[in-house]
């Protein structure tokens, strides 16, 4: 028989989680002429053929049905001066309040990609899979651009962190990233 599940504290399970460090993104869509994004850490590309990758949205964001109905998705991966794009994203405002006075290009899905990022991936929804009250969403590359080779921005510890003095990985030729 399997042990009954323990009561595990969502408080603490919220400090634990704080210690796994992630990059930033903001998941932009667009459906019709109605723009969306949202700031998103959790992302993560999940193969190289063909390239894809997740993210997880929660079920009641403002941006979650844009791509419901569109089935296209944009990440953009934020440079660490980029914080003031993360804390915009991450507010419950309109998106017309989002994007104001925001540098963007248009990619091949007429999705807004946000100027000024490490790069954006552009992709077509292949899974949808609702699970409790958030939705995680497997999108396939459609196109991609490299942007600027600078510092990542990054959360940790339930705050915004920068990388220091990084070292460079040599990763052996199958690792995924
Ligand atoms: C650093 C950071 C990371 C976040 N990561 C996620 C995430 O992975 N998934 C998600 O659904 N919301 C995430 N959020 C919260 C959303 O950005 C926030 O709920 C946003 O207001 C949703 O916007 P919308 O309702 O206009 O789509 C994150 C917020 C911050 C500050």
């Amino acid at each position: 028989m399997p042990e009954p599940p323990t009561a595990v504290d969502p408080s603490i399970f919220r400090r634990l989680m704080g210690r796994w460090a992630t990059g930033v993104s903001v998941v932009t869509a667009r459906h019709g002429t109605a723009d969306g994004g949202l700031t998103v850490n959790a992302m993560l590309s999940i193969s190289l053929h063909p390239p894809s990758v997740l993210v997880a949205l929660t079920s009641d964001a403002d941006t979650t049905p844009l791509i419901e109905q569109s089935r296209v998705f944009a990440v953009n991966l934020l440079a660490a001066d980029q914080r003031p794009v993360s804390e915009r994203f991450a507010r419950t405002i309109p998106a017309s309040e989002k994007f104001r006075n925001l540098p963007v290009h248009r990619g091949v899905t007429g999705i807004a990609l946000l100027d000024g990022t490490l790069g954006a991936a552009e992709c077509r929804v292949v899974a949808w899979i609702p699970q409790y009250d958030h939705v995680l969403v497997v999108g396939d590359v459609v196109r991609q651009e490299v942007g600027r080779d600078a510092e990542p921005l990054l959360f940790f510890r339930s705050g915004y962190a920068s990388v220091d003095g990084a070292d460079r990985l040599s990763l052996p030729p199958r690792h995924p990233s």
